[in-house]
């Protein structure tokens, strides 16, 4: 061998991509993902658990729990098998730590210890609302901060700075309902099924946004968003106009949502000096919210991003691109962290 090529083989980077297997099973949604160097997508399958839950209008804990037991194991190996890797090729693996249903936390988060302890790879705990604002940096790696994320799914409802990679400032959150609760409870009470979101954005696109003026609670006053106020008032609305069509119903519902939304969002971009203007969690998957954030991004010359439907929904790609992150700046998670049901966004220091 000559000189030269022995040099080449001896300094040349390593280009070997670093694999990361995510593991997502906070609620009702069983993934699992392939990730390469924390951004390409290598694979991620979803199990929905929607059908277990559906004829009881909501996510029954102790049913989620067990599903993911059954489920896991298979979604893990066809997220393999689709990448095209063997488990011991998978530099760690990542899973949801928190927060989320504490029975549906453990069973991701044993089986990703133990996935460990056999492939001898380090374990990653992720913190789930950091890994929905990771599916933004996932699709368009070259969002630049400081960055405004409304983070808005079933649990959360949540405007966030981005100052900086893993450096974030909660400008505001719900006080009461959560964004996506609002979504499900109101559906649940017209009859639309669970999950209520989807149902509701399909149903609005045939009515009529300013058929009937609801409140928008705390429009211009601070950050913060409250919901609960708003279903009761469709609640009532109902309950005196009992002629009114579902669809002028869902879609003036939305639209008193989505007006709150993006306009506290565009207020905290302004405020900030934000270059751009991120969704993130179940929510924004909804058409009009979509919509709308484009428009205002165009009008306040904001760079927008709106990811795909499949990274705004709980999936595993978000974990494994999160844990990677995590990984890199602060190491392993060690053996003995559990599930954590409460945990909150890692705040900037
Ligand atoms: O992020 P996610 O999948 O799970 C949590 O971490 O909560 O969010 C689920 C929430 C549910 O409340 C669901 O109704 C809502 O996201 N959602 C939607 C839409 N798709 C899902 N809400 C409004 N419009 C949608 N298209
Ligand atoms: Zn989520």
């Amino acid at each position: 061998m000559s000189t030269a090529s022995l040099a080449a083989m001896t300094t040349a980077p390593d280009t070997t991509p670093e694999l990361i297997l995510g593991i997502e099973t906070s609620c009702d949604e069983t993934a699992a993902a392939v990730v390469a160097d924390g951004r390409h997508i290598r694979s991620s399958v979803v199990a929905s658990q929607v059908d277990l839950h559906a004829c009881f209008g909501g996510v029954v804990p102790e049913i989620a729990g067990r599903a993911h037991v059954e489920l896991l194991t298979p979604v893990i190996a066809d997220a393999l098998l689709e990448a095209g890797v063997e488990g011991r090729q998978v530099a760690a693996v990542a899973a949801t730590v928190g927060p989320g249903l504490v029975g549906s936390l453990l069973v991701g988060v044993s089986t990703a210890k133990a996935l460990s302890l056999v492939w001898g790879v380090p374990f990653v705990g992720v913190n789930h609302l950091e890994a929905h604002l990771y599916a933004c940096l996932l699709e368009d790696p070259l969002l630049e901060p400081p960055l405004v994320v409304l983070l808005v799914s079933g649990g959360h409802t949540l405007l966030v700075v981005v100052e900086a990679r893993g450096q974030y400032r909660v400008l505001g959150q719900t006080i009461d309902d959560a964004a996506g609760e609002a979504f499900d409870k109101v559906a649940r009470f017209l009859g639309l099924g669970y999950p209520g979101g989807p149902a509701i954005d399909r149903v609005a696109v045939e009515g009529d946004a300013g058929a009937i003026t609801f409140p928008r609670s705390l429009l211009d006053r601070g950050y913060d968003f409250s919901f609960s106020g708003l279903k009761t008032a469709v609640i009532t609305y109902v309950r005196k106009h009992p002629e009114v069509s579902t669809a002028d119903l869902a879609a003036s519902f939305q639209e008193a949502v989505v007006d709150v939304l993006v306009a506290k969002a565009r207020r905290a971009a302004a405020e900030v000096g934000a270059r751009g203007l991120c969704l993130a969690g179940g929510v924004a998957a909804n058409s009009r919210l979509r919509e709308r954030v484009l428009d205002a991004c165009i009008t306040d010359g904001l760079s927008p991003f709106v990811p795909s439907r499949a990274m705004c929904t709980d999936n595993a790609a978000m974990v494994a691109a999160a844990g990677w992150w995590r990984l890199h700046s602060d190491g392993p998670t060690s053996l003995d962290a559990g599930a954590q049901p409460n945990l909150g966004l890692p705040l900037a220091g």
